[in-house]
């Protein structure tokens, strides 16, 4: 599959792979990468930021394209939904339709609330299905909570906020085992021991996975069970504005039929936004790896809603997106790959840096071997490196590729590139949303009652860099938490009467700040309309 061009580079990497395979790269200094970040990484580029000049984070830095959508327009006239006569009427609703949502859809109606999902598009569309490498926790007898606690906080920044990472750590072996008492097959070796391998970061092996697919297996036990339950699925139908209630709390959404753009009412006790990432933002300009619905709405209503975000400003880079063949460009390359003993190598054949340092480190390094050391490779669409995959064959033996990355097999074997055989081309890619709305450990936002987040839409779980593999973690942890505390304080919720006043009084700030925009918000699909000069 790859044209003459590339041939050269890869014989330099076949040439040096035997080599590359016992060559035991340095770590980085935490020196050396503080200093790669700060010259490398996109999130440390000021041109790409704005000052938010309205909301509760006014005065903090998000990526320009996330400050124009929490400052844009409604896509409603508050004053021309009627609250009185609501659609729907439930004690929790779900905004989002993935692992997080539904994990709090399925809490939430264990604990016998009156429960309703909402999702822009179906059930299982969304980044949770997506997901590939797998999910952490510390459930073997060299492991600990507390050590998985240090991976990660050392891997975010030590700017996670330490309740939220401790319940992440702490609720982890008990989420595999919901996972797999629902009937999620993680992989196993004969005896049945769970297969744990290592990510970026970390220093115990804690990977469980299903292949590479372990999102879709995932998702597809927690839609099963959705289903089987028979809790309300209102699908094709997007959450657009949220709904307070007299007193400032949370008390349902305003809904708009994604296909005839009706106006719809949910009245709810209290609501749970489980949206998910931002990565069809395209922040900078990058590719996504993620699913097509991921635009950053739940932080939107939120935000219009009162509630603060934490690290909106930090996102996340996976550092091996598909940067060739251009139609598989951005799409995940699990870091997977590189647990199993794939090295990052450069056009030399060079291996340039240890295959699983931090997602930041690596993508920022990845970036400046294309960039100021020129030792890139030309896809003809860009600069990439190698992932030299060919090396798991070698390390793990004939089959472990077909065993353990049968969907990277795929991925690339449509395109005629056998990846047991030859190298492949990766670049970074928008993977992960690190920021979002800042809640407390029982998933409540700190500051409106009754809203409750759980998922990508939630800041400060991971810091400011999220390990591989919590992510899947933190959608069950939050996801059923929030289901839990949304059913309970639905008991105790006696709604006052209804209003959008906030929808109202936002608009007045934008207009009193001087800001002039035409865009509305939440974006809910990407635009990929080619535009005519
Ligand atoms: O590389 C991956 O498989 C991604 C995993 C994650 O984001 O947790």
């Amino acid at each position: 599959m790859y044209s003459e061009n590339f041939q050269k580079s890869i014989a330099a990497v076949e040439a040096a792979r035997e080599k590359n395979i016992a060559l035991e790269p340095e770590r980085m200094t935490a020196k050396q990468k503080e200093d790669l970040l700060a010259a490398y990484h996109p999130d440390y580029k000021q041109g790409e930021f704005a000052v938010l000049e309205i909301g509760p984070n006014k005065g903090d830095k998000v990526p320009t394209e996330l400050a124009e959508m929490l400052q844009a327009h409604s896509r409603i006239k508050a004053d021309s939904v009627d609250l009185s006569n609501p659609d729907y009427d439930v004690d929790v609703l779900v905004i989002g339709g993935g692992g997080a949502g539904s994990s709090a859809a399925i809490e939430a109606h264990e604990a016998g609330a009156n429960v309703m999902i909402v999702t822009k598009l179906r059930i299982g569309d969304a980044n949770t299905m997506m997901a590939e490498g797998g999910i952490q926790a510390a459930d073997k007898p060299n492991d600990s909570p507390a050590i998985h606690f240090v991976d990660a906080f050392g891997g975010g920044h030590f700017a996670a906020k330490r309740d939220l990472l401790s319940k992440l750590v702490c609720d982890a072996p008990e989420a595999i085992k919901w996972l797999s008492d629902l009937g999620v097959e993680f992989d196993k070796t004969e005896d049945g021991t769970m297969v744990t391998t290592h990510g970026g970061g970390t220093s115990r092996k804690r990977m469980h996975a299903a292949k590479d697919y372990s999102g879709a297996e995932i998702m597809r036990t927690l839609r099963d069970e959705v289903l089987n339950r028979q809790i309300p699925v209102v699908d094709f139908t997007a959450a657009i504005e949220l709904i307070l209630d007299e007193n400032g709390n949370a008390a349902g959404a305003v809904l708009m039929n994604m296909e005839t753009k009706e106006l719809l009412v949910a009245k709810a006790k209290t609501v749970v936004i489980a949206t998910g990432g931002a990565g069809r933002m395209h922040y900078q300009g990058f590719p996504t790896s993620n699913h097509y619905g991921a635009t950053a709405d739940g932080l939107v209503l939120g935000y219009r809603a009162g509630a603060k975000l934490l690290y909106a400003e930090t996102l996340q880079y996976h550092p091996t997106g598909a940067a060739f063949p251009e139609q598989i460009f951005g799409a995940l390359v699990t870091e997977k790959v590189r647990s199993l003993g794939a090295k990052l190598v450069n056009v030399n054949g060079e291996v340039f840096m240890h295959p699983l340092e931090t997602r930041d480190v690596t993508a920022a390094s990845v970036i400046r071997e294309c960039s100021d050391r020129g030792n890139g490779v030309d896809t003809g669409n860009g600069l990439a490196v190698w992932l030299d995959t060919p090396m798991i064959e070698k390390i793990g033996g004939e089959g472990t590729i077909e065993a353990r990355i049968p969907a990277m097999m795929r991925m690339f074997g449509q395109y005629g590139i056998d990846i047991r055989k030859e190298p492949i081309l990766i670049y970074p890619t928008l993977h992960y949303q690190n920021g979002g709305l800042d809640i407390t450990p029982d998933c409540m936002t700190t500051n409106v009652k009754n809203l409750f987040v759980a998922g990508e839409a939630v800041g400060g779980i991971h810091g400011k860099n999220r390990l591989m593999g919590n992510s899947l973690l933190d959608i069950i942890v939050f996801g059923r938490s929030a289901g839990k505390s949304a059913a309970k304080a639905s008991k105790e919720t006696t709604l006052g009467a209804l209003t959008l006043r906030h929808v109202e009084k936002f608009e007045s700030e934008i207009k009193a700040a001087g800001i002039e925009t035409e865009k509305v918000s939440p974006k809910l699909l990407p635009d990929y309309t080619r535009k005519v000069k």
